[in-house]
């Protein structure tokens, strides 16, 4: 089980090239379920999120070609044959993001069998609004054995509500949308970058959406896509998570291969708490600060809000900000998995329900602490940053999920760290 090993007090000085983003990675390479011919994704990144989503393909027959450093960090999908539509559960169990493929499937095949993803550290996260979107289009749903099975000769389209915004169902449905017969009108959709990401990609396809981004999308459905040669966009919370480590470390950051549009609420925050954030063109961000950061409230909300996937890192800041800062978490039931470990560092933080107090500047201390789910980890490494002494961080797989050669790119800026437990060689 791999450790990182972290000595805190150096400040990040340089420059760091954000990856693609994994949660527009994912969706896309389910897209590539929709047609017979070849998909090219490039500037994917290199986690093990993607890993299990090339296992989960290729498990269903699909061709697929994963190629980093020279080869532009990029997938070669083929879907010419989906011998065996099912998205088993050794897989799914560990990536419930698997679920994404169950509106392609059946869109493309009129058959899918989907292992029920069950919940996950932050939440119980059910897919219930993916089920009743594929209903009302036509599809008959019976459960057995653990497993979803989805029918349809063609689905249909008409007009779904989502009861909740749902970023992955929107993303399952509007892939189920653009093979259905008829136009299908969403309203409450998620309106995050990886929507419109993955809308992109489906139009470079030859799908006829409109309002990606906006929580209204209009599809027509079509016979038949093609294949396409899509880039994926950065990965914002990647982005989000260093503009916090070069805050919280007192250090000056350039972050590049980023999009300064997508961390609108990021950025906003940050600047309140004191932080000097440059956008220094299209792609790139400079966060400088000389470590006296003051506390601000935060409430986790879908984009262009606040996101809860930066809410544990942003907790972490608030711990070395003078004063009390509001975190409330809306999104998931059970993100707070950090706060314990957060605490054991010496940060002074209540819970009460959605709601936790950080009241700083506390000085940490560091310690040897558990990273539960994949942002959690995140807010564990950008404390131990701060941290006096040398911290042990267990389980970083949990990192490796969604963060390319996280310990490679934090060493490049000058932070005191390094991977434990990996065989080499
Ligand atoms: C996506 O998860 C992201 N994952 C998550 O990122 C992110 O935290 C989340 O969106 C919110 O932004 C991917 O894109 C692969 P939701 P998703 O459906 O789609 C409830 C990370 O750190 N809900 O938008 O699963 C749900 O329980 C991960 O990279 C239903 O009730 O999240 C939650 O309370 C973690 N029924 C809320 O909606 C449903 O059918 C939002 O969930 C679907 C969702």
């Amino acid at each position: 089980m791999d450790k990182f090993v972290i000595r805190g007090g150096n400040p990040l000085l340089g420059t760091v090239r954000v990856s693609g983003a994994k949660n527009s990675a994912l969706p896309c390479m389910a897209a590539a379920i929709l047609t017979a011919e070849e998909v090219v994704l490039e500037n994917i990144p290199q986690v093990q999120d993607i890993e299990t989503e090339r296992k989960l393909l290729v498990s269903m027959g699909a061709e697929v070609e994963l190629g980093y450093g020279r080869a532009q960090h990029r997938t070669t999908v083929s879907c010419a044959v989906l011998s065996d539509p099912v998205a088993k559960y050794e897989i799914v169990k560990t990536m419930r993001a698997s679920s994404l493929v169950l509106g392609p499937l059946i869109a493309r095949t009129g058959v899918a069998r989907v292992a029920m993803p069950g919940g996950c550290a932050i939440g119980g996260r059910p897919i219930d609004l993916h089920i009743k979107g594929l209903e009302k289009m036509g599809a008959t749903i019976s459960y057995e054995h653990g497993y979803i099975e989805a029918k349809a000769e063609r689905l249909k389209g008409t007009e779904i509500l989502f009861d909740k915004i749902t970023v992955t169902g929107t993303e399952d449905l509007l892939m189920a949308a653009v093979l259905a017969e008829g136009e299908t009108v969403f309203e409450n959709c998620a309106c995050e970058p990886e929507v419109v990401d993955l809308a992109t990609m489906l139009i470079g396809m030859g799908a006829k959406i409109e309002g990606a981004g906006t929580p209204t999308i209009r599809v027509q459905g079509v016979d038949k896509l093609h294949g396409v040669r899509h880039r994926i966009n950065p990965d914002r919370i990647e982005a989000g998570t260093f503009l916090v480590a070069g805050a919280i470390t007192g250090g000056d950051l350039q972050l590049t291969n980023c999009n300064p549009e997508h961390l609108g609420a990021v950025i906003h925050k940050l600047q309140e708490c004191g932080a000097r954030i440059d956008i220094l063109g299209k792609d790139a961000i400079r966060v400088r600060s000389e470590g006296n950061l003051k506390a601000a409230d935060v409430s986790t909300q879908e984009y262009p809000g606040f996101p809860t996937d930066m809410q544990a890192q942003y907790m972490a800041l608030a711990t070395q900000a003078e004063g009390a800062s509001l975190v409330v978490e809306n999104i998931f039931e059970n993100r707070f998995m950090h706060v314990s470990e957060l605490a054991r560092m010496g940060a002074n933080i209540k819970v009460e329900g959605r709601t936790a107090t950080i009241t700083g500047k506390s000085p940490l201390s560091a310690a040897a602490v558990m990273c539960s789910d994949l942002r959690a980890s995140a807010s564990l490494v950008l404390a131990a940053l701060v941290a006096d002494g040398e911290s042990i961080l267990d389980r970083v797989y949990h990192m490796d999920r969604g963060y390319e050669h996280i310990e490679e790119k934090l060493r490049g800026v000058g932070a005191q760290i390094r991977r434990m437990g990996k065989v080499f060689g």
